[in-house]
Protein backbone atom coordinates (compact mmCIF):
# COMPACT_ATOMS: atom_id res chain seq x y z
CA UNK A 1 0.00 0.00 0.00
CA UNK A 2 1.31 3.30 -1.11
CA UNK A 3 1.08 6.69 -0.05
CA UNK A 4 -0.62 9.24 -2.14
CA UNK A 5 -0.86 13.13 -1.41
CA UNK A 6 -1.66 15.98 -3.55
CA UNK A 7 -0.17 19.62 -4.03
CA UNK A 8 0.73 22.73 -6.36
CA UNK A 9 4.36 23.45 -6.96
CA UNK A 10 6.78 24.78 -9.30
CA UNK A 11 8.98 21.48 -10.79
CA UNK A 12 12.10 22.93 -10.30
CA UNK A 13 11.38 23.42 -6.36
CA UNK A 14 10.67 19.87 -5.56
CA UNK A 15 12.97 18.44 -3.52
CA UNK A 16 12.48 15.03 -4.27
CA UNK A 17 14.52 11.97 -4.95
CA UNK A 18 12.36 11.82 -8.27
CA UNK A 19 10.98 14.67 -10.65
CA UNK A 20 8.60 12.71 -13.31
CA UNK A 21 7.88 15.09 -16.44
CA UNK A 22 6.29 14.15 -19.89
CA UNK A 23 7.94 13.96 -23.35
CA UNK A 24 5.34 14.32 -26.20
CA UNK A 25 5.96 12.91 -29.53
CA UNK A 26 9.01 14.23 -31.97
CA UNK A 27 10.48 15.08 -28.29
CA UNK A 28 7.98 18.22 -27.28
CA UNK A 29 8.29 18.87 -23.55
CA UNK A 30 5.09 18.99 -21.89
CA UNK A 31 5.08 22.24 -19.73
CA UNK A 32 6.68 21.36 -16.83
CA UNK A 33 9.54 20.04 -18.81
CA UNK A 34 10.24 22.87 -20.34
CA UNK A 35 10.76 24.80 -17.09
CA UNK A 36 12.83 22.54 -15.73
CA UNK A 37 14.83 22.66 -19.29
CA UNK A 38 15.08 26.57 -18.93
CA UNK A 39 16.26 26.09 -15.45
CA UNK A 40 18.84 24.01 -16.07
CA UNK A 41 19.78 26.03 -19.57
CA UNK A 42 18.30 23.41 -21.85
CA UNK A 43 20.35 20.64 -20.32
CA UNK A 44 16.29 18.16 -21.31
CA UNK A 45 16.84 19.53 -25.20
CA UNK A 46 20.26 18.09 -25.31
CA UNK A 47 19.40 14.57 -23.83
CA UNK A 48 16.30 14.54 -26.53
CA UNK A 49 18.51 16.40 -29.42
CA UNK A 50 21.01 13.08 -28.60
CA UNK A 51 17.87 10.95 -29.59
CA UNK A 52 17.50 8.90 -26.27
CA UNK A 53 13.54 10.29 -25.51
CA UNK A 54 11.62 10.62 -28.45
CA UNK A 55 8.30 10.62 -26.62
CA UNK A 56 7.12 7.22 -27.50
CA UNK A 57 4.70 6.49 -25.16
CA UNK A 58 5.70 4.33 -21.95
CA UNK A 59 9.78 5.15 -22.87
CA UNK A 60 11.10 6.00 -19.89
CA UNK A 61 15.12 8.06 -19.56
CA UNK A 62 16.27 8.69 -15.66
CA UNK A 63 18.45 11.60 -15.59
CA UNK A 64 21.35 12.67 -12.78
CA UNK A 65 22.63 15.89 -12.23
CA UNK A 66 20.18 17.65 -13.95
CA UNK A 67 21.77 21.44 -12.49
CA UNK A 68 19.78 23.78 -11.02
CA UNK A 69 16.79 22.14 -9.55
CA UNK A 70 16.00 20.70 -6.10
CA UNK A 71 15.13 17.52 -7.38
CA UNK A 72 17.85 14.54 -7.23
CA UNK A 73 16.55 12.98 -10.26
CA UNK A 74 14.50 13.28 -13.53
CA UNK A 75 12.42 10.77 -14.80
CA UNK A 76 11.06 11.53 -18.68
CA UNK A 77 8.13 9.99 -19.97
CA UNK A 78 6.65 9.19 -23.30
CA UNK A 79 3.28 10.37 -23.74
CA UNK A 80 2.80 9.66 -27.14
CA UNK A 81 0.89 12.22 -29.87
CA UNK A 82 -0.23 15.11 -27.83
CA UNK A 83 -3.77 15.27 -29.47
CA UNK A 84 -4.26 11.61 -28.74
CA UNK A 85 -3.77 11.44 -24.88
CA UNK A 86 -6.50 9.75 -23.23
CA UNK A 87 -6.65 7.84 -19.86
CA UNK A 88 -5.41 5.27 -21.41
CA UNK A 89 -2.55 6.41 -22.41
CA UNK A 90 -1.63 8.65 -19.57
CA UNK A 91 -2.38 5.06 -17.48
CA UNK A 92 0.06 3.50 -19.97
CA UNK A 93 2.79 6.31 -19.02
CA UNK A 94 2.28 6.46 -15.62
CA UNK A 95 2.59 2.40 -14.86
CA UNK A 96 6.32 3.00 -17.28
CA UNK A 97 7.21 5.61 -14.61
CA UNK A 98 6.68 3.73 -11.47
CA UNK A 99 7.41 0.62 -12.92
CA UNK A 100 11.40 2.54 -14.00
CA UNK A 101 11.55 3.65 -10.25
CA UNK A 102 10.11 0.68 -8.24
CA UNK A 103 13.20 -1.43 -9.86
CA UNK A 104 15.36 1.23 -9.08
CA UNK A 105 15.05 1.33 -5.08
CA UNK A 106 13.62 4.98 -5.58
CA UNK A 107 10.98 5.19 -2.55
CA UNK A 108 9.30 8.21 -3.19
CA UNK A 109 8.89 10.73 -6.42
CA UNK A 110 6.78 13.98 -7.46
CA UNK A 111 4.36 13.46 -10.77
CA UNK A 112 3.41 16.20 -12.71
CA UNK A 113 2.00 14.00 -15.40
CA UNK A 114 -1.18 14.98 -13.14
CA UNK A 115 -1.07 18.60 -14.61
CA UNK A 116 -1.74 17.88 -18.05
CA UNK A 117 -4.36 18.47 -19.60
CA UNK A 118 -6.43 15.36 -21.14
CA UNK A 119 -8.74 15.74 -23.82
CA UNK A 120 -12.30 14.51 -22.14
CA UNK A 121 -10.91 13.86 -18.73
CA UNK A 122 -11.29 15.24 -15.25
CA UNK A 123 -9.10 15.82 -12.31
CA UNK A 124 -11.03 12.80 -10.85
CA UNK A 125 -10.51 10.75 -13.35
CA UNK A 126 -6.80 11.64 -14.25
CA UNK A 127 -5.99 11.01 -10.33
CA UNK A 128 -7.78 7.94 -9.66
CA UNK A 129 -6.92 6.23 -13.12
CA UNK A 130 -3.01 7.48 -11.86
CA UNK A 131 -3.78 5.81 -8.27
CA UNK A 132 -5.27 2.62 -9.24
CA UNK A 133 -2.51 1.81 -12.38
CA UNK A 134 0.06 2.50 -9.92
CA UNK A 135 -1.38 0.34 -7.12
CA UNK A 136 -2.33 -2.20 -9.79
CA UNK A 137 1.24 -1.96 -11.55
CA UNK A 138 3.02 -2.87 -8.04
CA UNK A 139 0.85 -5.67 -6.87
CA UNK A 140 2.35 -9.01 -6.11
CA UNK A 141 0.82 -12.01 -4.68
CA UNK A 142 3.28 -13.44 -2.38
CA UNK A 143 1.62 -14.81 0.49
CA UNK A 144 2.55 -18.45 -0.34
CA UNK A 145 5.63 -18.09 -1.27
CA UNK A 146 8.46 -18.85 1.46
CA UNK A 147 11.30 -16.46 0.64
CA UNK A 148 9.20 -13.45 -0.55
CA UNK A 149 10.18 -12.58 -4.04
CA UNK A 150 13.61 -10.77 -3.69
CA UNK A 151 12.00 -7.09 -5.05
CA UNK A 152 14.30 -3.39 -4.84
CA UNK A 153 15.18 -2.65 -1.21
CA UNK A 154 13.25 0.19 -0.95
CA UNK A 155 10.46 -0.10 -3.20
CA UNK A 156 8.15 2.97 -4.18
CA UNK A 157 6.48 4.12 -0.90
CA UNK A 158 4.86 7.62 -1.74
CA UNK A 159 4.29 9.35 -4.34
CA UNK A 160 2.95 13.08 -4.62
CA UNK A 161 1.12 14.65 -7.75
CA UNK A 162 1.02 18.45 -8.71
CA UNK A 163 -2.05 19.89 -9.66
CA UNK A 164 -2.28 22.78 -11.87
CA UNK A 165 -4.34 24.68 -9.91
CA UNK A 166 -3.99 25.51 -6.79
CA UNK A 167 -7.79 25.68 -5.97
CA UNK A 168 -8.22 21.97 -6.75
CA UNK A 169 -6.29 20.71 -3.59
CA UNK A 170 -9.88 19.91 -1.45
CA UNK A 171 -11.10 17.83 -4.49
CA UNK A 172 -8.41 16.29 -5.46
CA UNK A 173 -8.18 14.85 -1.74
CA UNK A 174 -11.15 13.44 -1.97
CA UNK A 175 -10.43 12.37 -5.24
CA UNK A 176 -7.16 10.31 -3.93
CA UNK A 177 -9.44 8.83 -0.54
CA UNK A 178 -11.85 7.37 -3.23
CA UNK A 179 -9.32 6.32 -5.43
CA UNK A 180 -7.59 4.93 -2.63
CA UNK A 181 -10.81 3.34 -1.16
CA UNK A 182 -11.28 1.48 -4.91
CA UNK A 183 -7.40 0.16 -5.02
CA UNK A 184 -8.10 -1.44 -1.50
CA UNK A 185 -11.06 -3.25 -2.99
CA UNK A 186 -9.22 -4.26 -6.30
CA UNK A 187 -6.18 -5.60 -4.03
CA UNK A 188 -8.81 -7.48 -2.23
CA UNK A 189 -10.05 -9.18 -4.99
CA UNK A 190 -7.18 -10.09 -6.50
CA UNK A 191 -6.20 -11.47 -3.22
CA UNK A 192 -9.40 -13.61 -2.82
CA UNK A 193 -8.57 -15.11 -6.44
CA UNK A 194 -5.07 -15.82 -6.34
CA UNK A 195 -5.72 -17.78 -3.37
CA UNK A 196 -5.40 -21.49 -4.62
CA UNK A 197 -8.43 -23.81 -4.32
CA UNK A 198 -7.18 -25.73 -1.37
CA UNK A 199 -6.73 -22.29 0.34
CA UNK A 200 -9.46 -20.36 -0.46
CA UNK A 201 -12.68 -22.80 -0.04
CA UNK A 202 -16.74 -21.25 0.16
CA UNK A 203 -15.83 -21.68 4.18
CA UNK A 204 -12.88 -19.39 4.40
CA UNK A 205 -14.36 -16.80 2.00
CA UNK A 206 -17.36 -16.47 4.22
CA UNK A 207 -14.88 -16.21 6.79
CA UNK A 208 -12.88 -13.13 5.28
CA UNK A 209 -16.13 -11.42 4.24
CA UNK A 210 -17.69 -11.65 7.96
CA UNK A 211 -14.10 -10.70 9.02
CA UNK A 212 -14.63 -7.22 7.27
CA UNK A 213 -17.40 -5.89 9.48
CA UNK A 214 -14.33 -5.78 11.98
CA UNK A 215 -13.33 -2.73 9.93
CA UNK A 216 -15.92 -1.98 8.32
CA UNK A 217 -19.00 -0.41 10.67
CA UNK A 218 -21.65 0.00 8.01
CA UNK A 219 -21.46 -3.45 7.02
CA UNK A 220 -23.32 -6.40 8.10
CA UNK A 221 -22.97 -9.94 7.06
CA UNK A 222 -24.44 -12.98 7.23
CA UNK A 223 -23.83 -16.52 5.69
CA UNK A 224 -26.33 -18.70 4.76
CA UNK A 225 -25.52 -22.64 5.68
CA UNK A 226 -26.91 -25.56 4.06
CA UNK A 227 -29.50 -26.77 6.51
CA UNK A 228 -30.58 -22.63 5.65
CA UNK A 229 -30.33 -23.34 1.78
CA UNK A 230 -31.94 -26.41 2.00
CA UNK A 231 -35.33 -24.86 3.81
CA UNK A 232 -35.15 -21.96 1.12
CA UNK A 233 -35.14 -24.91 -1.62
CA UNK A 234 -32.01 -23.32 -3.35
CA UNK A 235 -31.66 -26.50 -5.04
CA UNK A 236 -29.59 -25.76 -7.81
CA UNK A 237 -27.26 -24.15 -6.25
CA UNK A 238 -27.02 -27.16 -3.99
CA UNK A 239 -26.57 -29.89 -6.42
CA UNK A 240 -23.43 -28.16 -7.79
CA UNK A 241 -22.30 -28.95 -4.44
CA UNK A 242 -23.28 -32.44 -3.98
CA UNK A 243 -19.94 -33.55 -5.17
CA UNK A 244 -17.69 -32.01 -2.89
CA UNK A 245 -16.77 -32.11 0.12
CA UNK A 246 -16.56 -28.74 0.85
CA UNK A 247 -19.74 -27.18 2.18
CA UNK A 248 -21.43 -24.51 0.33
CA UNK A 249 -22.09 -21.33 1.52
CA UNK A 250 -24.34 -18.05 0.30
CA UNK A 251 -22.72 -15.19 1.82
CA UNK A 252 -25.05 -12.05 2.51
CA UNK A 253 -23.42 -8.75 3.01
CA UNK A 254 -25.04 -5.39 3.62
CA UNK A 255 -24.14 -1.83 2.91
CA UNK A 256 -27.32 0.22 4.41
CA UNK A 257 -25.80 4.28 3.50
CA UNK A 258 -29.25 5.75 3.00
CA UNK A 259 -32.53 5.24 4.53
CA UNK A 260 -34.17 1.50 5.22
CA UNK A 261 -36.65 1.91 2.94
CA UNK A 262 -34.38 2.91 -0.05
CA UNK A 263 -34.57 0.09 -2.47
CA UNK A 264 -30.83 -1.14 -2.35
CA UNK A 265 -28.60 -2.25 -5.48
CA UNK A 266 -27.65 -5.88 -5.22
CA UNK A 267 -24.54 -7.17 -6.78
CA UNK A 268 -24.48 -11.35 -7.04
CA UNK A 269 -20.94 -12.66 -7.86
CA UNK A 270 -20.31 -16.35 -9.28
CA UNK A 271 -18.10 -18.04 -6.19
CA UNK A 272 -17.11 -21.56 -7.10
CA UNK A 273 -13.89 -21.82 -5.97
CA UNK A 274 -12.77 -24.71 -7.93
CA UNK A 275 -14.84 -26.00 -11.41
CA UNK A 276 -13.08 -28.82 -12.90
CA UNK A 277 -16.32 -29.60 -13.78
CA UNK A 278 -18.00 -31.98 -12.10
CA UNK A 279 -19.19 -35.41 -13.84
CA UNK A 280 -18.84 -33.27 -16.79
CA UNK A 281 -14.80 -33.08 -16.18
CA UNK A 282 -13.24 -30.53 -17.83
CA UNK A 283 -9.66 -31.47 -19.53
CA UNK A 284 -6.49 -31.52 -18.17
CA UNK A 285 -4.34 -28.71 -19.69
CA UNK A 286 -5.14 -24.94 -17.94
CA UNK A 287 -7.66 -27.10 -15.52
CA UNK A 288 -5.43 -24.89 -12.61
CA UNK A 289 -6.98 -21.48 -13.74
CA UNK A 290 -10.68 -22.43 -12.57
CA UNK A 291 -9.33 -22.01 -9.29
CA UNK A 292 -9.92 -18.15 -10.59
CA UNK A 293 -13.71 -19.17 -11.11
CA UNK A 294 -14.94 -16.96 -7.63
CA UNK A 295 -13.34 -14.15 -9.98
CA UNK A 296 -17.06 -12.72 -9.31
CA UNK A 297 -17.14 -13.08 -5.69
CA UNK A 298 -14.10 -11.59 -5.03
CA UNK A 299 -14.37 -8.21 -7.21
CA UNK A 300 -18.17 -8.46 -5.73
CA UNK A 301 -16.60 -8.38 -1.69
CA UNK A 302 -14.18 -5.98 -2.92
CA UNK A 303 -16.53 -3.71 -4.46
CA UNK A 304 -18.61 -3.74 -1.00
CA UNK A 305 -15.02 -3.36 1.15
CA UNK A 306 -14.88 0.50 -1.08
CA UNK A 307 -18.48 1.15 -1.31
CA UNK A 308 -17.85 0.61 3.14
CA UNK A 309 -14.70 2.64 3.15
CA UNK A 310 -16.29 5.69 0.95
CA UNK A 311 -19.44 5.28 3.11
CA UNK A 312 -21.67 5.74 -0.15
CA UNK A 313 -25.21 7.17 0.60
CA UNK A 314 -26.70 4.42 -1.01
CA UNK A 315 -27.57 0.81 -0.29
CA UNK A 316 -26.14 -1.95 -1.30
CA UNK A 317 -26.67 -5.69 -0.64
CA UNK A 318 -23.96 -8.44 -2.20
CA UNK A 319 -25.34 -12.07 -2.50
CA UNK A 320 -22.26 -14.54 -3.03
CA UNK A 321 -22.90 -18.31 -3.77
CA UNK A 322 -20.23 -19.71 -3.07
CA UNK A 323 -19.36 -23.59 -3.91
CA UNK A 324 -17.33 -26.09 -4.85
CA UNK A 325 -17.50 -28.05 -8.10
CA UNK A 326 -16.25 -31.58 -7.84
CA UNK A 327 -17.04 -34.75 -9.36
CA UNK A 328 -17.67 -37.84 -6.51
CA UNK A 329 -20.35 -40.56 -5.87
CA UNK A 330 -22.74 -37.92 -4.54
CA UNK A 331 -22.07 -35.65 -7.94
CA UNK A 332 -24.98 -34.40 -10.14
CA UNK A 333 -25.16 -36.45 -13.37
CA UNK A 334 -26.10 -34.87 -16.54
CA UNK A 335 -29.62 -35.50 -17.33
CA UNK A 336 -30.66 -35.11 -13.61
CA UNK A 337 -33.55 -32.78 -13.20
CA UNK A 338 -33.33 -30.41 -10.38
CA UNK A 339 -36.20 -27.62 -8.83
CA UNK A 340 -34.61 -24.17 -8.69
CA UNK A 341 -35.41 -22.18 -5.68
CA UNK A 342 -37.78 -20.25 -8.63
CA UNK A 343 -39.78 -23.47 -8.75
CA UNK A 344 -38.95 -23.61 -12.45
CA UNK A 345 -37.14 -26.76 -13.28
CA UNK A 346 -33.75 -27.54 -14.51
CA UNK A 347 -32.22 -30.39 -16.52
CA UNK A 348 -28.73 -30.58 -16.33
CA UNK A 349 -27.08 -31.62 -20.13
CA UNK A 350 -23.61 -30.44 -18.54
CA UNK A 351 -22.52 -30.06 -15.22
CA UNK A 352 -19.69 -27.47 -16.34
CA UNK A 353 -22.51 -25.40 -16.71
CA UNK A 354 -22.66 -25.03 -12.95
CA UNK A 355 -22.36 -20.94 -12.87
CA UNK A 356 -25.54 -20.32 -13.97
CA UNK A 357 -27.10 -22.81 -11.56
CA UNK A 358 -25.79 -21.38 -8.26
CA UNK A 359 -26.66 -18.00 -9.81
CA UNK A 360 -30.18 -18.39 -10.54
CA UNK A 361 -31.53 -19.15 -6.87
CA UNK A 362 -29.30 -16.48 -5.82
CA UNK A 363 -31.26 -14.44 -8.43
CA UNK A 364 -34.55 -15.64 -6.99
CA UNK A 365 -33.09 -14.63 -3.41
CA UNK A 366 -32.36 -10.90 -4.71
CA UNK A 367 -36.04 -10.38 -5.40
CA UNK A 368 -36.79 -9.84 -1.37
CA UNK A 369 -34.49 -7.28 -1.83
CA UNK A 370 -36.88 -5.70 -4.08
CA UNK A 371 -33.97 -3.95 -5.59
CA UNK A 372 -33.66 -1.26 -8.02
CA UNK A 373 -31.34 -3.52 -10.01
CA UNK A 374 -29.49 -6.06 -9.94
CA UNK A 375 -25.90 -6.77 -11.37
CA UNK A 376 -24.46 -9.84 -11.46
CA UNK A 377 -20.36 -11.14 -12.27
CA UNK A 378 -19.59 -14.54 -13.14
CA UNK A 379 -16.43 -16.13 -15.00
CA UNK A 380 -19.57 -17.77 -16.88
CA UNK A 381 -18.64 -18.80 -20.48
CA UNK A 382 -15.60 -19.45 -22.15
CA UNK A 383 -17.49 -18.36 -25.12
CA UNK A 384 -16.80 -14.77 -23.95
CA UNK A 385 -13.33 -15.02 -24.34
CA UNK A 386 -13.89 -16.68 -28.19
CA UNK A 387 -16.32 -13.59 -28.86
CA UNK A 388 -14.39 -10.45 -27.47
CA UNK A 389 -11.34 -11.80 -26.32
CA UNK A 390 -9.83 -10.39 -23.04
CA UNK A 391 -10.36 -6.80 -23.69
CA UNK A 392 -13.87 -5.66 -22.17
CA UNK A 393 -16.27 -7.60 -20.24
CA UNK A 394 -19.65 -8.80 -21.83
CA UNK A 395 -22.84 -6.97 -20.85
CA UNK A 396 -26.11 -7.93 -21.02
CA UNK A 397 -29.29 -6.95 -19.83
CA UNK A 398 -33.14 -7.13 -19.91
CA UNK A 399 -32.89 -2.74 -19.80
CA UNK A 400 -31.12 -0.45 -21.95
CA UNK A 401 -30.36 2.42 -19.71
CA UNK A 402 -28.67 -0.03 -17.43
CA UNK A 403 -26.59 -1.54 -19.82
CA UNK A 404 -25.79 2.26 -21.06
CA UNK A 405 -25.25 3.46 -17.48
CA UNK A 406 -22.97 0.34 -16.82
CA UNK A 407 -20.90 0.97 -20.07
CA UNK A 408 -20.47 4.53 -19.49
CA UNK A 409 -19.23 3.42 -16.06
CA UNK A 410 -16.53 1.19 -17.88
CA UNK A 411 -15.17 3.70 -20.08
CA UNK A 412 -14.69 6.32 -17.17
CA UNK A 413 -13.18 3.59 -15.27
CA UNK A 414 -10.68 2.12 -18.08
CA UNK A 415 -12.55 -1.13 -16.99
CA UNK A 416 -14.76 -1.65 -20.14
CA UNK A 417 -17.67 -3.83 -21.40
CA UNK A 418 -19.67 -4.46 -24.44
CA UNK A 419 -22.54 -5.20 -24.96
CA UNK A 420 -24.28 -8.32 -26.48
CA UNK A 421 -28.07 -8.86 -27.08
CA UNK A 422 -30.34 -10.85 -25.32
CA UNK A 423 -33.21 -11.31 -27.36
CA UNK A 424 -36.57 -13.87 -27.34
CA UNK A 425 -34.99 -15.92 -30.15
CA UNK A 426 -32.39 -17.05 -28.24
CA UNK A 427 -34.61 -18.71 -25.86
CA UNK A 428 -35.35 -21.63 -27.97
CA UNK A 429 -32.21 -22.96 -28.07
CA UNK A 430 -32.81 -23.79 -24.33
CA UNK A 431 -35.82 -25.99 -24.92
CA UNK A 432 -35.93 -29.37 -22.72
CA UNK A 433 -37.82 -32.64 -23.24
CA UNK A 434 -38.10 -33.56 -19.50
CA UNK A 435 -37.71 -30.12 -17.69
CA UNK A 436 -39.09 -25.98 -17.98
CA UNK A 437 -35.52 -25.97 -19.81
CA UNK A 438 -32.26 -27.09 -19.87
CA UNK A 439 -28.67 -25.90 -18.15
CA UNK A 440 -26.86 -25.33 -21.87
CA UNK A 441 -28.06 -23.65 -25.28
CA UNK A 442 -25.66 -25.62 -27.59
CA UNK A 443 -22.21 -24.33 -28.95
CA UNK A 444 -23.84 -20.96 -30.84
CA UNK A 445 -23.66 -17.89 -28.40
CA UNK A 446 -22.66 -19.30 -25.60
CA UNK A 447 -22.73 -16.02 -23.49
CA UNK A 448 -26.06 -15.06 -25.06
CA UNK A 449 -27.61 -18.17 -24.03
CA UNK A 450 -26.20 -18.37 -20.70
CA UNK A 451 -27.21 -15.02 -19.91
CA UNK A 452 -30.55 -15.86 -21.58
CA UNK A 453 -31.26 -18.82 -18.96
CA UNK A 454 -30.56 -16.41 -16.09
CA UNK A 455 -33.31 -13.99 -17.77
CA UNK A 456 -35.22 -16.70 -16.66
CA UNK A 457 -34.98 -15.69 -12.69
CA UNK A 458 -34.69 -11.65 -13.09
CA UNK A 459 -38.22 -10.84 -14.62
CA UNK A 460 -39.04 -8.75 -11.70
CA UNK A 461 -36.57 -6.39 -11.57
CA UNK A 462 -33.67 -3.78 -13.74
CA UNK A 463 -30.91 -6.76 -14.05
CA UNK A 464 -27.66 -6.63 -15.70
CA UNK A 465 -25.10 -9.83 -16.63
CA UNK A 466 -21.49 -9.23 -16.55
CA UNK A 467 -19.62 -12.35 -18.21
CA UNK A 468 -15.93 -11.45 -16.98
CA UNK A 469 -14.76 -14.76 -17.67
CA UNK A 470 -12.33 -12.92 -20.20
CA UNK A 471 -11.14 -10.26 -17.74
CA UNK A 472 -10.80 -11.69 -14.12
CA UNK A 473 -7.35 -13.27 -14.96
CA UNK A 474 -4.83 -12.73 -17.35
CA UNK A 475 -2.85 -15.49 -18.56
CA UNK A 476 1.12 -16.59 -19.69
CA UNK A 477 3.78 -14.92 -17.47
CA UNK A 478 1.28 -12.53 -16.05
CA UNK A 479 -0.52 -15.04 -14.72
CA UNK A 480 -3.33 -13.58 -11.87
CA UNK A 481 -6.46 -12.14 -11.08
CA UNK A 482 -6.80 -8.34 -12.13
CA UNK A 483 -9.47 -7.43 -9.59
CA UNK A 484 -11.97 -6.73 -12.65
CA UNK A 485 -14.65 -5.42 -12.77
CA UNK A 486 -14.09 -3.62 -9.21
CA UNK A 487 -13.14 -0.42 -10.88
CA UNK A 488 -16.00 -0.22 -13.10
CA UNK A 489 -19.09 -1.04 -10.41
CA UNK A 490 -17.71 1.26 -8.05
CA UNK A 491 -17.65 4.04 -10.52
CA UNK A 492 -21.68 2.75 -11.14
CA UNK A 493 -22.44 3.12 -7.45
CA UNK A 494 -20.33 6.21 -7.07
CA UNK A 495 -22.86 7.50 -10.05
CA UNK A 496 -25.94 6.10 -8.20
CA UNK A 497 -25.09 7.83 -4.59
CA UNK A 498 -24.12 10.91 -6.56
CA UNK A 499 -27.54 11.16 -8.39
CA UNK A 500 -29.66 9.90 -5.13
CA UNK A 501 -28.60 12.91 -3.57
CA UNK A 502 -29.18 15.19 -5.63
CA UNK A 503 -32.94 14.14 -6.41
N1 LIG B 1 -16.11 -21.36 -15.39
C1 LIG B 1 -16.45 -21.82 -16.68
C2 LIG B 1 -16.30 -20.74 -17.75
C3 LIG B 1 -14.90 -20.40 -18.15
C4 LIG B 1 -14.18 -21.23 -18.97
C5 LIG B 1 -14.34 -19.22 -17.73
C6 LIG B 1 -12.89 -20.89 -19.35
C7 LIG B 1 -13.07 -18.86 -18.12
C8 LIG B 1 -12.34 -19.71 -18.92
C9 LIG B 1 -17.91 -22.27 -16.69
O1 LIG B 1 -18.37 -22.85 -15.53
C10 LIG B 1 -18.01 -23.30 -17.76
O2 LIG B 1 -17.43 -24.34 -17.60
N2 LIG B 1 -18.75 -23.00 -18.83
C11 LIG B 1 -18.90 -23.89 -19.90
C12 LIG B 1 -20.34 -23.83 -20.34
C13 LIG B 1 -20.71 -24.90 -21.34
C14 LIG B 1 -20.67 -26.25 -20.68
C15 LIG B 1 -22.09 -24.60 -21.85
C16 LIG B 1 -17.96 -23.43 -21.01
O3 LIG B 1 -17.79 -22.22 -21.20
O4 LIG B 1 -17.37 -24.30 -21.65
MN1 LIG C 1 -17.96 -24.93 -15.44
ZN1 LIG D 1 -17.46 -22.26 -13.81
Amino acid sequence: MLEFSVKSGAPEKQRTACLIVGVFESRRLTPAAETIDQASDGFLTSVTRRGDMDGEIGDTLLLHGVPNIQADRVLLVGLGKERELDTRGLVKATRAAVEALHHRGTSECVSHLTEIDIRGCSLEQVLRQSIVSIEDSLYRFDELKTDKELGPRRPLRKVTFILSNRKDLMDAERHVREATAISNGVRIAKNLANRPGNHLTPTTMADYARKMTETHVNLQVEVLDQSRMEALGMNALLAVAKGSSEPPKMIVMEHMGADADTPPIVLVGKGVTFDSGGISLKPGPDMDQMKFDMGGAAATIGVMSAVAEMQLPINVVALVPTVENMPDGNALKPGDVIRSMSGQTIEVLNTDAEGRLILCDALTYAGRYKPQAVIDLATLTGACIVALGRVPSAVLSNRDTLAAELIQAGEKANDRVWQLPIWDEYQDQLKSNFADMANIGGREGGTITAAAFLSRFTREYDWAHLDIAGTAWKVGDAKGATGRPVALLAEFLMKRAEQASAS
